[in-house]
């Protein structure tokens, strides 16, 4: 296995340019409320974002990018695909307005020439790849082809039979419009856009995939997917949907076009037949994608080969049409206000407004629990924290142990504080860090500013958690059951 693993590792770092996987965003504006372009270039800054896709080449929101070192993914919508497609002047003409007239003041490092063409207008698929073509002779004309990818983002339905990966392969209907598209993303050193949604994978399995293994939990050994063929284990969905377009490039011959996934999410509100879109499921969902691309893991197929990967999306879309779940996939709704907390605990900044100097007071590691608990109790008493959220059922009640509930507790203290030098001590337990212990639906009070990640929304207690049900109500003193619950917990629970 690790021979294999090794070999792959080879061959892909031959392959593909070695760089960091980044994080991005894609920005819908079906909103009622749409807010200013320069109010989503402020958000985008706050929240450290630095790569985002455009659904057009919008000339305001195109201006409000200038200088502002964010990377621009444009669309040519779908309506405008026909004509860019049938004509090499009207392509030329929509690079000249679109793209040549603000660079370099505006970053756009790629193109995306329709979304999901094949899938969502197949009428429009034989002017496909002249469309890519004429785009791509705009950008070589204008000698902006090194800086400017051009693609088109695909439907991951359009792999069949995509588990085992090794077995996929593109739905061999398309392969007069695939099969020249891979030559065109080959000649032209650009990569395979692919659209990746587990939620909808998840959905239409009807129970086949596990739901744990769409959000990215971790699963017993033995319910790990494995490929027969190439012994590769999967771990969750979104990788072995990418691998399966790597097979299905390998089996036209194609081995050399990375992939980036343009759109993937998971919508927190649904309709009653949509119970899995729930704030939990999306927190998780978006998280852990977030952590699995940052930390540069890649996939089984080519481990440490960056994904890069563009959330589903930066705004609630109020106005989309469809099943409920259109309009609940934002981050943000129109204020900029988060819709609940991302947990990223030891990804580095993206995504975090200013979490840089924020300081948490924590157990110390190897405390004695007695103290501990001693700390607590007064914390929780005298010292007049709100310990209400340790209550069992409440969002901080797991992991039920003197460690983790006295962490709440100090840090409360700590904040209501105002961080005052001397106000993480508690006898010398505790001590400060800039790591933030949130975790699940707990949310820590955090530092100085109100960093837009730390809002403490309201959220749901996590559905089920296996400990909370057996367990008596208690802040403290609760240790000796504790001590019984976190074999369960640890085999149960995800935590960061
Ligand atoms: C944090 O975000 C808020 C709202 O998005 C913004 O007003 C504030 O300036 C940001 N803080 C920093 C330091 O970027
Ligand atoms: C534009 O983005 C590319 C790709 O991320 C980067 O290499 C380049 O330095 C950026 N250029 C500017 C002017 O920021
Ligand atoms: C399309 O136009 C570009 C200039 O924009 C030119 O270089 C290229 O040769 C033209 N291609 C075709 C097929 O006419
Ligand atoms: C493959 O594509 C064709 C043409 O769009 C479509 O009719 C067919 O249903 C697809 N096959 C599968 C298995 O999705
Ligand atoms: C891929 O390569 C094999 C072996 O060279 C060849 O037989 C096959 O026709 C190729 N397939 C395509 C789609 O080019
Ligand atoms: C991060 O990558 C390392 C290998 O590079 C891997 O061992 C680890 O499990 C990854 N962590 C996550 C959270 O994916
Ligand atoms: C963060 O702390 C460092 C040193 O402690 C300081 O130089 C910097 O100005 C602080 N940044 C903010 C935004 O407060
Ligand atoms: C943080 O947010 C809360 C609630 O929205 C508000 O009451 C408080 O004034 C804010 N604090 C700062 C420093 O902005
Ligand atoms: C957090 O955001 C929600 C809206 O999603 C808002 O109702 C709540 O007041 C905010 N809380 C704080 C502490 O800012
Ligand atoms: C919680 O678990 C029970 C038993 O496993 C199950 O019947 C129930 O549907 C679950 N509830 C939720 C909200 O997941």
């Amino acid at each position: 296995m690790a021979l294999v693993l090794l070999l792959l590792l080879t061959l892909s770092a031959a392959a593909f340019a070695d760089e960091d996987a980044f994080i991005g965003v894609n920005i819908g504006t079906a909103l009622s409320d749409m807010p200013s372009p320069t109010q989503v270039v402020a958000l985008l800054k706050a929240q450290q974002i630095r790569h985002v896709r455009l659904f057009d080449a919008d000339l305001a929101m195109l201006t409000a990018f200038s200088n502002s070192g964010i990377r621009v993914t444009v669309s040519v919508p779908n309506e405008q695909l026909l004509g860019v497609g049938q004509s090499n002047a009207t392509a030329a003409n929509w690079v000249a307005r679109n793209v040549v007239a603000h660079v370099p003041a505006v970053n756009i490092t790629a193109i995306a020439v329709g979304s999901e063409v094949l899938t969502a207008l197949p009428n429009a698929a034989s002017v496909l790849v002249n469309a890519l073509k004429f785009i791509h002779s705009a950008l070589v004309a204008a000698n902006l082809d090194r800086l400017i990818k051009v693609s088109t983002p695909l439907s991951s339905s359009l792999i069949l039979d995509s588990f085992p990966p090794s077995q996929a392969f593109f739905n061999r209907s398309w392969d007069p419009v695939v099969v020249p598209m891979l030559k065109f993303l080959q000649s032209s050193g650009s990569y395979l856009m692919l659209n990746v949604y587990p939620y909808y994978d998840y959905m239409q399995s009807n129970g086949v995939i596990p739901l744990d293994y769409a959000l990215f939990k971790p699963l017993s050994p033995n319910k790990e997917a494995v490929d027969a063929n190439t012994l590769l284990h999967y771990t969750n969905v979104f990788d072995a949907v990418v691998d399966a377009a790597y097979f299905a490039m390998a089996y036209l011959n194609v081995t050399n076009v990375p992939v980036v996934v343009l759109e993937s999410g998971w919508p927190r509100k649904g309709d009653s037949y949509e119970p899995d879109a729930t704030v939990d499921n999306s927190d998780t969902f978006n998280s852990n994608l977030i952590r699995h691309v940052l930390n540069n893991t890649g996939t089984p197929k080519h481990p440490g080969i960056a994904v890069s990967t563009f959330i589903y999306e930066l705004y609630d879309e109020d106005l989309r049409p469809g099943a409920l779940s259109e309009k609940y996939w934002g981050l943000f709704d129109a204020n900029g206000v988060p819709v609940y907390t991302l947990h990223l605990t030891g990804s580095g900044v993206v995504l975090a407004n200013d979490t840089t100097n924020q300081t948490y007071c924590v157990a110390k590691d190897g405390a004695d629990s007695k103290m501990l608990q001693a700390a607590l109790d007064w914390a929780c008493g005298p010292g007049k924290v709100d310990c209400s959220a340790l209550l069992q059922g409440q969002p901080c009640y797991d992991p039920d142990n003197v460690e983790a509930h006295a962490t709440y507790a100090f840090n409360a203290y700590y904040h209501l504080m105002g961080m005052g030098s001397g106000t993480c001590y508690f006898n010398g337990v505790a001590s400060i860090t800039t790591t933030d212990p949130s975790h699940g639906s707990c949310v820590y009070s955090s530092g100085g500013k109100n960093g837009t990640f730390m809002n403490s929304t309201s959220l749901a207690p996590s559905s089920n958690s296996t400990a909370e049900s057996s367990a008596p109500h208690c802040f403290y003193g609760c240790t000796n059951i504790l001590l019984q619950l976190i074999g369960v917990l640890l085999s149960s629970l995800f935590f960061l």
